[in-house]
């Protein structure tokens, strides 16, 4: 038995990859094109392991992903694939769609063509798992309920957009193809990994080189905070339990406006990296909102609870002092992924606010 997993040198399929390899010895194929948020140094740790194969490609690439399928035979393919950060999909949103919604279509046709050719039991196991957003159901007002799945979809960004597209070509291909989808809904992630263009990781980073917190608008919206690898869990619940055809929405119940993550890590910062010029709160800076930002995201996980006995194993307030103590850890990794084009993307994205 093998698994594919696409996107699977960014944030989250690193974690997915490391976490599978730590639970089972099932192989692993990452079919991932090295955007630059996909960094093969996450995987690092598993060079010469012989559970694990990486394949440099693009999603967009019917015939790479024919012979991977034909090659490897894998029982399921978990897609992560994607151009991720609503910011660049402002200021670019051609990559979105090309990547999010030619890209799951390119991999839901040849998905198809094998699953087809597949006969008995293997066709029965099969399963093509979509790993999507909360972004696509839009922005809650204060006092909404939080997302369940049978929210409407009411994408404001061209990340959600694209993202809310290509969750419908993988209800379409089951509808109208029979093809074993399953789809996750999940809330911000944050944790290892993290690509530091995201407030999290780029609030530590920052803070640690002494340059400004930037706060779009009044630092009042709000997310619901996952750690990355309970979102892990729930994708391998899913994997093994969850329906053919059903979404699940993946979330932590944490909800909290940006301004208190900044507060937060910088108070964890003053205790376990402190800073002779002082509190790094110092550092916080107002800026120019995200045009069309969401106010705010929230998940009603009840149903994957429910139906799939999954639960978050870290706390808010576990998870987030982990993940300051993995950048203090691995400040050389943050350090290498801050390249010339990561440069350039700040200075696009704030010179101007
Ligand atoms: P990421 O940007 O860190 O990583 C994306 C990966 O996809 C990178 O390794 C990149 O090289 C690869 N990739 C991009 N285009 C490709 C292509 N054409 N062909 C092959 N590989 C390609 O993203 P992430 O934060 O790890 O998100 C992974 C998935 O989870 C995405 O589908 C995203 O929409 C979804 N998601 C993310 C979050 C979050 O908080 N980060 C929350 C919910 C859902
Ligand atoms: P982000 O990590 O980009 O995730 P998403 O937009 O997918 O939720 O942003 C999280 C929140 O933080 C979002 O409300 C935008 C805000 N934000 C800032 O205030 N400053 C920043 O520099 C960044 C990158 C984000």
């Amino acid at each position: 038995m093998t698994i594919l997993v696409t996107g699977g040198a960014g944030f989250i399929g690193a974690n997915f990859i490391l976490d599978w390899l730590r639970g089972c010895n099932e192989p692993v194929i990452n079919l991932d094109v090295l955007s630059y948020a996909g960094n093969p140094e996450n995987l690092a740790s598993l060079q010469g392991d012989s559970r694990y194969t990486f394949v440099q490609g693009d999603i967009c690439d019917r015939a790479l992903v024919d012979s991977l399928l034909a090659t490897h035979q894998p029982r399921a393919m978990v897609h992560f694939a994607a151009e991720s950060h609503v910011d660049r999909s402002i200021h670019g949103p051609g990559e979105f769609m090309r990547t999010n919604i030619t890209g799951t279509f390119t991999l839901l046709e040849a998905v198809r063509g094998y699953w087809s050719g597949l006969a008995g039991e293997a066709k029965a196991a099969f399963r093509f798992h979509h790993v999507s957003t909360d972004e696509v159901y839009g922005s809650l007002k204060a006092d909404d309920p939080p997302f369940a799945e049978t929210n409407r979809y009411e994408p404001n960004s061209p990340y959600s957009a694209s993202k809310a597209a290509s969750d419908h070509l993988v209800r379409a291909w089951h509808h109208t193809y029979g093809l074993p989808v399953t789809i996750s809904n999940c809330s911000n992630n944050y944790g290892s990994y993290h690509f530091p263009e995201k407030l999290i990781p780029l609030i530590i980073a920052n803070a640690l080189a002494g340059k400004n917190l930037p706060i779009y608008g009044d630092g009042m919206q709000v997310r619901d905070w996952l750690y990355v690898t309970d979102h892990c869990s729930a994708i391998r619940a899913i994997l093994e339990r969850g329906r053919v055809g059903e979404v699940y929405n993946v979330g932590g119940w944490n909800e909290k406006p940006n301004i208190e993550i900044v507060k937060t890590l910088c108070a964890l910062l003053d205790e376990l990296a402190p800073s002779s010029a002082g509190s790094y709160a110092r550092l916080i800076t107002y800026v120019a909102d995200r045009p069309g930002h969401d106010r705010r995201y929230a998940i009603d996980a009840r149903k994957i609870e429910r139906e799939l006995g999954w639960r978050p194993a870290e706390t808010f307030e576990t998870g987030i002092r982990k993940t300051v103590e993995w950048y203090l850890a691995n400040q050389a990794w943050v350090a290498n992924v801050q390249s010339g084009a990561y440069r350039e993307w700040m200075a696009k994205n704030y010179a101007q606010r």
